[in-house]
């Protein structure tokens, strides 16, 4: 299966795509993620994500169609995979049925995560991870049960991102407005868009994206 999960940031993609890759053993493959690992090998091109990144702009579609075409040729991809943040433009997305084609794959589904803008700003502001094993957590909804101590991995390094400040938050949201949203009709033609409430809880929402994912719906 090979799905899209389309979302202004914070609608809950991440989330919601590791928690799909059990169900349908399928991979998450995360642009912002493959950003965060290009940042963090301090290559030439790693510092440019960097400063385009962590100000909430968006990377150069081609830089963005090549990253995502290396990471479908891996081995873990074969059994298909979640795009979660690509496409992002309308650009990315004719490159994407370009490159699929290419490769002889074919899209299945596109779900968008709908939700109100209000509650984005508070989950991104309010997020924070583990950084040595990447454990999620919220200053509102998940606390670590033992205060400044990782449930998972007993570490007591936490981050938070730096396009997670509140002034970026709306950068994104912006680029969200303007460059991603126009993609939807692309595909509500093409009879492969499918709409979800993501301001319900996580598993009302997991839920919902599964019934969207199941066949004759
Ligand atoms: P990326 O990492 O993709 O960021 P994003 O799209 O802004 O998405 P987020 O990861 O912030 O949010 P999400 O929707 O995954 O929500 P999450 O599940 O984490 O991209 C980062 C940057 O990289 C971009 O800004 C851009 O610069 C660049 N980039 C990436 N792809 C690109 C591309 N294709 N082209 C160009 N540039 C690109 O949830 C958020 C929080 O809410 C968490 O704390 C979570 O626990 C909580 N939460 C989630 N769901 C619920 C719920 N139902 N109830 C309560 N809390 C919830």
């Amino acid at each position: 299966m090979i799905m899209i999960l389309i979302g202004p940031p914070g609608a809950g993609k991440g989330t919601q795509a590791k928690r799909m890759e059990d169900v349908f053993g399928v991979v998450q493959l995360s642009t912002g993620a493959l950003l965060r690992e290009l940042i963090a090998s301090k290559s030439e091109l790693g510092l440019k994500a960097k400063t385009l990144v962590e100000a909430g702009n968006l990377m150069p579609d081609d830089v963005m169609v090549a990253l995502v075409s290396d990471r479908i040729d891996q081995p873990d991809c074969a059994s298909g995979f979640i795009l979660d943040g690509f496409p992002r433009t309308i650009v990315q997305a004719e490159a994407l049925d370009v490159l699929l084609r290419e490769k002889g794959l074919s899209l299945d589904h596109v779900i968008e995560i709908k939700i109100d803008v209000d509650l984005l700003v508070e989950r991104l502001t309010g997020r924070f991870e583990c950084g040595e094993c990447g454990e999620g957590y919220h200053d509102s909804y998940k606390q670590p049960k033992l205060e400044g101590v990782c449930d998972r991995c007993g570490s007591n390094d936490f981050i938070r991102r730096a396009d997670d400040e509140e002034d970026r938050v709306r950068t994104r949201l912006g680029f969200y407005h303007q460059e991603t949203r126009p993609i939807l009709p692309y595909y509500r033609a093409r009879g492969i868009l499918k709409s979800i409430d993501g301001s319900k809880d996580l598993d009302d929402v997991t839920r919902q994206m599964k019934e969207a994912l199941s066949p004759g719906q």
